[in-house]
Parts: C-alpha cells; structure tokens; sequence
C-alpha cells in the first residue's frame, strides 16, 4: 500500500468511528506533514482520495473538512447473544413471502439483495459477450462445459495471485454464481442431520441451504464489527460434532462485519486444529471503501481446509450467473457433484466475463463503484440520524450495500415489513436472517441505488411507522 493510501484510510477511519465528527477540520496539509513526518505531497495526495470518496470537502483559503453527511450519530447495535442449542431450519416460506413482495419495480428497493444494475458496465460486457462469442473456437461450446473457460479460470487466478493466493488452476470450479458454489461445497462435506456452524444472523439463502440438506444450524453469535465469536466458536467446536463452518469473514451479509487479519489467521488455525472445513462465502470481497482489499481466511490456508467462493454477482453482473469456488482438498469431488447436477455455468456468459476482465476495464470500474457505494451509505446514514428514532442503533461497515437496523425493542420487524410494503417501500426484515427467528425488532436496508429525493421521502415515511410501534 502507498503512504498516501495508508494515511488516507487512517483519516477515514477516523471519520467512520466518529472522531472526526461532521463539519471537522481535518489537520492541515502542513500539520500533518510535520506530526505524521509525510510529505506535504502525499498529505495532498491523500486529501484528493478522500475528497474522491466524499468524505471531505475543500473550502477555499479554510482546508479541508469532513462532509457534513459523513456523520455517525446514531450508535453500533451489540453482539448477538449465544444461542446454547442447535436448530432444525424451517424459514423458507417466510424468505420466500418476503422475497415474493420485492419483486414491483415502483417499490422503493431497500430490501433488495443487489445494487441498482446503473452502476454495472452493462453496455461494455455487452460488446464483450458479442466479441467473445464472435471468436469462440467451435469446440470451446462443448470443451468449456466441463472444465471452465480457460482465460475466466486464468484472469480469476490471476486475481488471487495479486491478493497473495497462489492458487493452481485446478483448485477453481467455475459455478453457476456462489450460489451453487456454496450448496455444492456444503453437500460435499455433509450429510442430512449434520451440524454446521453458521452466523447470528446469516444471509438467509444460508438458512434456505442448510434447510434444503436437511443439516441443523449451530449459529455463533457475530459482532457488528468484528465478525464472528471466536470464543463462542470454540465452544461449540468443543462441544458438538460440527461437520462444517459456513462464514463470511469479510463484509458479512448482513451485518457487514470484516475479521481483523489475526482473527481471520485464529479463525483459520483453530479450524484447522479441528479439522473442520471452511465454507468461506467472500462475494462482497470485491466492494470494501478502504485503499486496500480484505485477505480471505482462504489465504493462510496450508492444507486446503477452506472452499473460498466468490462471484461476479454482486460487483458486475449478477443475471450472467457466473462464480466460482477455490476448493482446496475438496476441488474434486465439488467439480463431480457439479457435472451431476448442473454441468456447467453458460459458456457465452464465462466467455463474456472472461473477455471484460481482459479489455473491459474492471479495476476501473470496481474504483467508481466503491466510490459510488461508499457516498450512498453516507447519504442513508445521515437520513437515518434525521428520521429514525434515536434508540435506533446501525452498523457502520466498511464497504458492501447494506446497512443493519436495530429499533426500539417493541418495533416488530415483520410488521414493520408489511406496513412499509403497504406504502410502496420494501426492507429485509430480521427473523429472515435466523434459524431460530431471532432479531424481530431490526432489518436490513439496502444503499446500493443512486440516493435522491424519493430515498429521502421514504426513509422519512419509514421513521414515522417506527414512531408509530
Ligand atoms: C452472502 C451471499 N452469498 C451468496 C450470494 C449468492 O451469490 P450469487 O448471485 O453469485 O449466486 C449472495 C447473493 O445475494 C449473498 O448475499
């Protein structure tokens, strides 16, 4: 990382944690030159970034200044508490009620699991996908069902050599998103009636899977910030013959909790110790704010315990259907379970991205969406201070598109969902992210669509239906 960019995250996450409140100062180019012993060059430098991200503003002849919306005045909900027994699931038909009402375009989409498709290049992977198809070999049709487009799985590769994985292309099973890349690697390790340790809360596709294999849930409590329990974990793992971990160690859905490099390194030897393997769900890993990406658990893995599933859903092109999943010791076994169930991804969609990832300018377009992303939460969190009532606690995470919700106690979440829907706003409410039902009185919004006056209407038409509980 370059000193600009290091300091630059230093001051953002001096804004995040409120430190630096709205309306600040941010020390002087020549102040910070002299304290921190950096140039005036690079104090410049890393103002610009910060302006860039929308975190502070230049006032002529005054310097530089927080953003007055890039405030945290309401506070971090707590760690969810520990829940002793294990759990059969049974929430598909309350997701699915849920999902079902997500589906009106007039609805204003705070409940929805993707960002607005506005800010995916889907022109540009267009001209990819016409190009790619135009120059397939004849046999490419028939030879990449089986193996993968050759240049995805290379680029995909590639991608984790930058981030500090060598990984040999065999271990990457291109899938049909993570989607099935996940169920595909729990089916591998499991069998029904098995335990698996999963998240409190979890993102609820994770509760649907577990109910599909018949597996029962052993959920660990997760902290706001830091991600998961590792005490909790260990006692379970102490406790209870756990068969699998399914985890997000970065931007956890929903909470958007990212482990702290030691704890991801802990997490990983403890695993390991008990020979337990990792599930490891990164498809945000592509979305963090700060100048630098998160390491994966996947990157201190010595003996391919993790199955390290990513995707381009959430950062490209969701309805192109196209993941993958680094397999470890399991990569085998997870590509025959695929050629038994779905064979392959679609060869023109792998080829598109292949091609897009070659010519299309992704990095590029990663840095704008952050951007982007980044401004937008700041736009919903200070919407929240102005309409939500101030008991309300939310997280403050450092990249994704959602933000978690905890009201008042008496708020209802399920029926604030119905009364919200009722009034052409959709939110995901909280029983719909525990095995167990928990969290009825918090929800999560999503901030990934351009913030305008109907968002702002919206969420002041939401904190007069949470007044009302
Ligand atoms: C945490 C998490 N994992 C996996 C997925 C599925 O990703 P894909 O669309 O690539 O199947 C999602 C999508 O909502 C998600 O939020």
């Amino acid at each position: 990382m370059k000193r600009y960019e290091k300091f630059a995250d230093e001051i953002a996450q001096l804004i995040r944690t409120g430190v630096l409140a709205p309306g600040e100062k941010v020390p002087s180019v020549r102040h910070a030159s002299r304290t921190y012993g950096i140039s005036p060059s690079t104090v410049f430098q890393a103002y610009y970034l910060l302006e860039s991200r929308g975190l502070i503003v230049a006032r002529a002849r005054s310097g530089y200044f927080v953003r007055a919306h890039a405030q945290r005045p309401l506070h971090e909900p707590e760690i969810s508490a520990r829940q002793a027994q294990t759990s059969d699931v049974d929430v598909s038909e309350l997701v699915f009620s849920v999902l079902g009402s997500l589906k009106d375009p007039d609805t204003v989409p705070f409940g929805s699991a993707f960002p607005s498709p506005d800010l995916f290049p889907l022109a540009r992977l267009a001209r990819s996908m016409s190009q790619s198809v135009r120059d397939m070999p004849p046999q490419a049709v028939i030879a990449d069902m089986t193996e993968g487009n050759p240049d995805l799985r290379r680029q995909i590769a590639l991608r984790y050599m930058i981030s500090g994985v060598m990984l040999p292309q065999e271990e990457l099973v291109i899938t049909n998103g993570a989607m099935e890349a996940l169920n595909l690697c729990l089916q591998c390790v499991t069998a029904p009636g098995d335990l698996v340790a999963i998240e409190a809360p979890a993102f609820y596709a994770t509760l649907q899977v577990l109910e599909r294999l018949k597996l029962k849930a052993v959920e660990i409590p997760v902290h706001p910030r830091e991600g998961i329990d590792l005490d909790s974990l260990t006692a379970s793992l102490e406790q209870l013959p756990i068969k699998a971990c399914w985890f997000m160690s970065s931007l956890q859905n929903p909470l958007g909790a990212s482990m702290g490099e030691d704890k991801k390194r802990a997490l990983y030897d403890l695993l390991q110790r008990h020979q337990v393997p990792l599930i490891e769900d990164d498809v945000y890993a592509e979305l963090y704010f700060g100048t630098q990406p998160p390491k994966s658990v996947k990157s201190f893995d010595r003996d391919g315990l993790v199955m390290h599933c990513g995707s381009f859903s959430k950062c490209l092109a969701p309805g192109y259907r196209v993941g993958w999943v680094a397999g470890g010791r399991f990569a085998t076994a997870i590509h025959r379970l695929k050629l038994m169930t779905t064979i392959s991804p679609s060869v023109p969609a792998q080829a598109a991205i292949a091609d897009y990832l070659q010519h299309g300018g992704f990095d590029r377009h990663l840095r704008k969406l952050r951007h982007a992303l980044e401004a937008q939460q700041g736009s919903m969190l200070a919407s929240a201070a102005r309409h939500f009532p101030v008991e309300t606690r939310v997280t403050h995470p450092d990249g994704g598109y959602f933000l978690w919700f905890e009201f008042p106690q008496q708020v209802d979440s399920l029926q604030l969902f119905r009364l919200a829907l009722a009034q052409g706003i959709s939110l995901a409410p909280g029983p719909i992210f525990s095995a167990t039902r928990r969290f009825s009185n918090c929800a999560r919004l999503n901030y990934g669509h351009p913030w305008d006056a109907q968002s702002e209407q919206a969420m002041a038409l939401l904190g007069r239906i949470l007044d009302s509980f």
